[in-house]
């Protein structure tokens, strides 16, 4: 690395983004820690744009995903001895709208007016997602979809396994097998992720706000597809890195996109659920800044990796 990228890449500095509007930010921030404590760090009022992926608290997707937790290790993606997408407890969603809620108060206090925050869902907890944001003072503006054409697995659960489990003689287990041929648990194959879009409230009118903090007004010009940008932003999943084992790990064409929508060159964007860093790479290819919390040191490591990786490329 030369030296203007030690620079540029301030790994665990003081989250002192420290910055007006019409000052040009170059800065890479990835912090190690739980956003709940970190994010008061920073000034309030210094960034411009939020694009993040926070966990669901489902199917095991916690800070200890990879590892099990406690006395009761889970292989990845299973909670309780059920499969992905079983755990349907409405529990789950009410917790997920009171997380949203907390940091979503914490993010509004870093974000100047009308500043945007982009926030990928689950589409069964988008209304939880959008209701924490807004009960945490953000208007609500939209929802986008990230849509897929692989195919992905569908999670739907045939109703054998449970049959053969059930006391009944095996000539009902028979009879009931073929009543319930072809019907499995209501899970359509998934082809699309939601993404809330929120605003802190703007100071004054869309153009005052803009005159004051160059934030509020979008870019209608920034295109995926050569067409004018849509709700719905179609961009294959990424391969799984040789050196990139997240589990959840966003398209770098996306966020970037995304932050070209929403903030210009020189702002600084944010992500407290950065996970292997695919926020802060967008934001260098595309020019802003970037402050990046990450609760779990592997995944910032492998954030770190990739950063240098990207700025060795353009050397
Ligand atoms: C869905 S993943 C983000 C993946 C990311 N978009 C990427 O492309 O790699 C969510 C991340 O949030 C992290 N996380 C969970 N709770 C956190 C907290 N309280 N503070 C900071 N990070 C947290 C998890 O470790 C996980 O890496």
């Amino acid at each position: 690395m030369t030296d203007s990228h030690r620079v540029l890449l301030e790994f665990d500095q003081a989250l002192t983004a420290a910055v007006r509007p019409e000052t040009p930010q170059v800065f890479i921030n990835l912090v190690t820690g739980d956003c709940i404590e970190k994010l008061p760090e920073i000034d309030a009022e210094s960034v411009h744009l939020i694009v993040t992926d926070p966990p669901y608290y489902l199917d095991g997707l916690d800070t200890d995903w990879r590892k099990g937790t406690g006395e009761t290790p889970r292989a990845t993606g299973a909670v309780g001895g059920l499969p992905v997408g079983m755990k349907f407890d409405p529990k789950q969603g009410r917790d997920l709208q009171a997380f949203m809620e907390q940091t979503g108060a914490l993010m509004l206090d870093a974000l100047v007016p009308g500043g945007f925050a982009v926030v990928f869902s689950q589409p069964r907890l988008a209304h939880r997602m959008a209701a924490g944001l807004e009960d945490a003072g953000f208007e609500i503006r939209d929802l986008f979809a990230w849509h897929f054409t692989q195919r992905a697995q569908p999670k739907a659960f045939r109703m054998e396994h449970f049959i053969d489990r059930m006391d009944k003689s095996p000539m009902e287990k028979k009879q009931l097998k073929r009543q319930l041929r072809g019907r499995r648990t209501p899970q359509l194959r998934p082809q699309f992720e939601a993404m809330v879009l929120a605003q802190k409230p703007r100071q004054g009118t869309f153009f005052d706000n803009y005159l004051l903090y160059r934030t509020g007004l979008i870019d209608t010009g920034v295109t995926l597809d050569g067409k004018a940008p849509s709700t719905v932003m179609t961009v294959e999943k990424p391969q799984k890195g040789k050196n990139n084992g997240h589990m959840t790990v966003k398209p770098v064409r996306l966020i970037e996109h995304l932050i070209r929508l929403f903030s210009e060159p020189g702002q600084v964007v944010l992500d407290p659920f950065l996970g292997s860093g695919t926020t802060a790479i967008a934001a260098h290819r595309t020019g802003r800044a970037c402050i990046g919390i990450e609760i779990n040191s592997d995944y910032i490591n492998i954030a770190e990796e990739r950063l240098e990786e990207l700025l060795q490329e353009a050397q």
